[in-house]
């Protein structure tokens, strides 16, 4: 049994014992620490043209650690692309929720790699030919990703949801990388939560997705045990992504953050920065077998 499988293990029988939380329900796979659609559909909309477009400083990016370096690329991108590919394949299915569209990062402390993910995922997905990514920086109190991208202050998608005659489409910013976009946090007030929590916020992320039907959003979010905003964005999202930070957070930990998480949610595990070299491995099964197997790499 490998190092993942034991882990869930633990966890489900841990939670059948307390009768606490939920066990994760699907594994995505292990990233190593510095480690389908067959639908097409059909174009219904031209897609929206920002504004504006960022050009994205990838070496500033690699700099801070939110990329890998250059002698683990390789190896980082191939676990993306296994950990992508069920994610679009739900995203894509036929008769999809609009949810399967919007994938929250998830943790339950910080510092786990969900800024990590989201940008690592978000250069991964925005490779694929029927796909463009909308990336939201939702960790409303500390704005990491408008920050990296050298867009914190700007109007974003707190400001969009206090003014409810804004289009969120005027904020929304194209960027230098094909199929890549961001949505900064905006200007911080303090009623985050009931902003993120508001019907406001339904209304604008079904335009979001209404609007392109090949958009998936991607949001970064604060820790779950720590803030109530991503306790609120859970209810929100169709697919949480469960961060763990291999051999770092305690079981009791991951359990309680899931237990935030709503039993009919479709939740996946990252077990990040393992120190295990393995190549990344996907589980199914763990209530989810809908997703396909992984393709053959085919160079996304
Ligand atoms: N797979 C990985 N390999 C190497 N370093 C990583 C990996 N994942 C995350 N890190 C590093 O761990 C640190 C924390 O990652 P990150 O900022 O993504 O965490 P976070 O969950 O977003 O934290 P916070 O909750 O504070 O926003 C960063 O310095 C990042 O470079
Ligand atoms: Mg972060």
């Amino acid at each position: 049994m490998s190092l993942v499988e034991k882990a869930i293990k633990k966890m489900q029988q841990q939670s059948q014992r307390s009768g606490l939380a939920r066990p994760p329900e699907r594994v995505f796979g292990t990233l190593v620490n510095t480690g389908m659609r067959n639908i097409s559909m059909p174009d219904l909309a031209e897609p929206p043209v920002p504004e504006r477009i960022i050009a994205i400083d990838l070496t500033a990016l690699r700099a801070e650690g939110l990329l890998p370096p250059e002698h683990q690329e390789r190896q980082i991108a191939q676990q993306y692309r296994q950990i992508k590919r069920p994610l679009i394949a739900r995203a894509q299915a036929r008769g999809a929720d609009i949810a399967q569209r919007l994938i929250m990062m998830a943790s339950a402390m910080p510092g786990e790699g969900k800024t990590f993910t989201a940008i690592n995922l978000a250069f991964s997905m925005a490779r694929e030919k029927d796909v463009r990514v909308l990336l939201v920086d939702a960790d409303t109190p500390k704005p990491h990703i408008s920050k990296l991208f050298g867009v914190d202050g700007e109007p974003g998608l707190l400001d969009v949801l206090r003014d409810s005659g804004s289009d969120v489409e005027n904020v929304i910013l194209g960027t230098d990388v094909p199929n890549l976009f961001v949505l900064p946090a905006g200007h911080r007030g303090d009623n985050a939560t009931e902003l993120l929590a508001s019907e406001r916020m339904r209304e604008v992320l079904a335009r979001i997705v209404e609007r392109d039907p090949k958009r998936i959003v991607l949001f970064d979010s604060p820790p779950l045990l720590m803030t109530t905003e991503s306790q609120v964005l859970t209810q929100i999202a169709g697919e949480v992504v469960m961060v763990v930070r291999a051999g770092f957070t305690p079981q009791s930990a991951v359990l309680d953050a899931l237990s935030h998480v709503e039993k009919e949610k479709s939740v996946g595990l990252i077990l990040n920065q393992s120190m295990d070299t393995g190549t990344a491995r996907y589980y199914y099964g763990y209530g989810y077998g809908d997703a396909a197997t992984p393709e053959a790499d085919s160079g996304q």
